[in-house]
C-alpha cells in the first residue's frame, strides 16, 4: 500500500519518459510504467505531462537567523527556498552570534529546527582561533548535537567579521579534514590583493569599481595558495562562488571542487551599465565581473569544471541597498535560482541533464547527503514538478523572502507548480503547505 502515487514525466537517460511515483513512508518506493492498480494506495495527483524533477539542493543560503531577523529567518528563507524548489538548503554560519562552536551550533539548530519548513543542513565557521579538537569531535558528531554537513572558511573579508587569517595556516586544518572527510567551504578571495576605492561615496560606476577593488587575481590566488595549503586534502575543498576565468583555471589545477552562483552566470558589468539605478543591488562578494569572465563560466558549466550552483542567497534591506557604493554585499537568490536556470533550460542555452546534476545529484554526492537529489527507487521523495511552457515574470514583491527584492524584477523563471519534500506537498501553485519546524537536519 502506497501512500501517493505521482504520475508524470522523469528524466530516463536524458529523455522525458511517462513514469508513476509510488511514495512510501516519505520514500520514492517504486518508479513503474504503469499505474498501480487502485487499492493499492491512498492519494493519487495527476501531473500530465510536467517533469518530475528532484527538489534542488542550495548549498549556499544566509538565512540571518540568529541575529539578522529583520532581513530573513529560518522560516521565511525556508519558505522562499521552497516556492523556487529548493527542498534541502546549507545555510551558512555568519549570523549573530556565529556559528564557530557546540553553543553557537545548538543554538542555530533550535532555530532550524522548529522554524524551517524544509530539511537543511548546518556550516561551522573556521578561523585562526578555532579549537581543532573540538571542531573535530563536532564533525564526527560526537557532541550531543547534529553533526555541520561542513566547515567554511571565509579567506577574505565580507559580510559579518569570521575572516579566516592567513589563508597559508588552512595546512592545520588537513589532519581534521582527513580524519573526518569534511567538506569545507571556501570563500576564495585573497584580501592581501585588494585594492582601495579611492573615494566610496563618489564613485559612480558602483560595480566595475567593486571588481576592481577586488580583483581577478585575489580570486585565484586565494585559490591557488588554499589548495597548495591543504595538499592532499585539497580535494576536500569546494571552492564557493568562482567568478572569474582565472580563478576558474586555478581551480582547474587543483583537486578542488568548484561551486558558480546564478547571479556570476547571469549578470555582469554590462548588466550593470543598463540598470544604473539598480547598481548597488548588484554589490556582491565576490563582484559580478566581466562579460568575457561570465562566458568562461558558462564553458566551466559546459566542459564539467564547475560541479554545483549555488544561490549564495545574502539578504539585506532595501534600505541597505540604497546606500551607492557604501550598499553592503549580497543579493537574495534562492528562489529565483532553479526558476531562472530552468528559463535557460527553456531556451536551450542549458542541458536540463546538466541542470539536474548541477543543482540536485552532484550538491548530494558532495555534501554526502543519502537519499537526496536523485529521482530513484529508494530516494527520498523530494519532487519539484515542472513545466517548461509555463515561464513568468519575476517580480519582487511576489516573492518570500523577507527583504522584498530581486535583482532580477522582470526577467522570465520557470517556477514549479508544485513541490514535494518527504512525499509531503509543501507548495501547491500560490500556496504553502509546508509546516514551520517539518524540516529535519540532514545529520540528525
Ligand atoms: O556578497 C556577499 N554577501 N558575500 C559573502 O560572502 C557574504 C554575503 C552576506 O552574508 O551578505
Ligand atoms: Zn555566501
Amino acid at each position: 500500500m502506497y501512500d501517493l502515487v505521482i504520475e508524470g514525466r522523469i528524466l530516463a537517460d536524458g529523455s522525458p519518459v511517462d513514469a508513476y511515483l509510488c511514495i512510501e513512508g516519505g520514500r520514492i518506493a517504486r518508479v513503474c510504467k504503469q499505474p498501480p492498480v487502485s487499492g493499492e494506495y491512498g492519494e493519487f495527483h495527476r501531473q500530465g505531462r510536467s517533469l518530475l524533477l528532484p527538489g534542488v539542493i542550495d548549498t549556499h543560503v544566509h538565512f540571518r537567523d540568529p541575529g539578522m531577523t529583520s532581513k530573513e529567518d529560518f522560516t521565511t528563507g525556508s519558505i522562499s527556498a521552497a516556492f523556487g524548489g529548493v527542498t534541502t538548503v546549507i545555510d551558512m554560519p555568519n549570523t549573530r552570534p556565529p556559528t564557530i562552536d557546540l553553543g553557537s551550533l545548538m543554538v542555530k539548530e533550535r532555530i532550524a529546527s522548529t522554524g524551517s519548513v524544509i530539511d537543511y543542513g548546518l556550516n561551522l565557521a573556521i578561523m585562526g582561533g578555532s579549537d581543532l579538537m573540538a571542531v573535530d569531535t563536532l564533525l564526527k558528531g560526537g557532541a550531543n548535537a547534529p553533526a555541520p554537513v561542513g566547515l567554511k572558511a571565509f579567506l577574505g573579508d565580507t559580510t559579518g567579521s569570521l575572516v579566516f587569517g592567513t589563508i597559508s595556516s588552512l595546512s592545520k586544518w588537513s589532519p581534521v579534514v582527513e580524519n573526518t572527510g569534511a567538506v569545507l567551504a571556501l570563500h576564495a578571495e585573497d584580501g592581501s590583493l585588494f585594492e582601495p576605492v579611492k573615494d566610496p561615496e563618489d564613485v559612480k560606476d558602483i560595480l566595475l569599481q567593486h571588481s576592481r577593488a577586488r580583483p581577478a587575481a585575489s580570486e585565484a590566488s586565494a585559490i591557488q595558495k588554499a589548495t597548495e595549503a591543504l595538499g592532499e586534502q585539497a580535494g576536500n575543498a569546494h571552492i564557493l562562488h568562482v567568478s572569474t576565468e582565472a580563478g576558474l583555471q586555478a581551480a582547474r589545477s587543483s583537486r578542488a571542487t568548484v561551486e558558480v552562483t546564478p547571479h556570476h552566470l547571469l549578470m555582469d558589468t554590462k548588466w550593470c551599465e543598463r540598470n544604473l539605478e539598480m547598481q548597488a543591488m548588484g554589490k556582491v562578494n565576490p563582484p559580478l565581473r566581466t562579460p568575457s569572465d561570465r562566458a568562461a563560466l558558462w564553458g566551466g558549466i559546459a566542459d564539467g569544471t564547475v560541479d554545483t550552483i549555488g544561490s549564495d542567497h545574502a539578504p539585506h534591506l532595501i534600505e541597505e541597498k540604497s546606500q551607492g557604493y557604501l550598499s553592503p554585499s549580497g543579493m537574495p537568490g534562492v528562489e529565483t535560482m532553479a526558476p531562472l536556470l530552468l528559463s535557460e533550460v527553456s531556451k536551450r542555452r542549458l542541458d536540463m541533464n546538466r541542470f539536474v546534476e548541477l543543482c540536485c545529484s552532484s550538491p548530494a554526492d558532495r555534501y554526502s547527503l543519502a537519499g537526496k537529489g536523485r529521482i530513484a527507487e529508494g530516494s527520498l521523495a523530494d519532487i519539484m514538478v515542472v513545466n517548461l511552457r509555463e515561464g513568468r515574470k519575476i517580480k519582487g514583491d511576489g516573492l518570500h523572502s523577507r527583504c522584498g527584492w530581486t535583482p532580477y524584477e522582470g526577467m522570465v523563471g520557470v517556477f514549479p507548480g508544485m513541490v514535494y519534500s518527504r512525499g509531503e506537498p509543501i507548495i501547491d501553485g500560490e500556496n504553502l503547505c509546508g509546516k514551520p519546524g517539518r524540516g529535519n537536519n540532514v545529520r540528525a
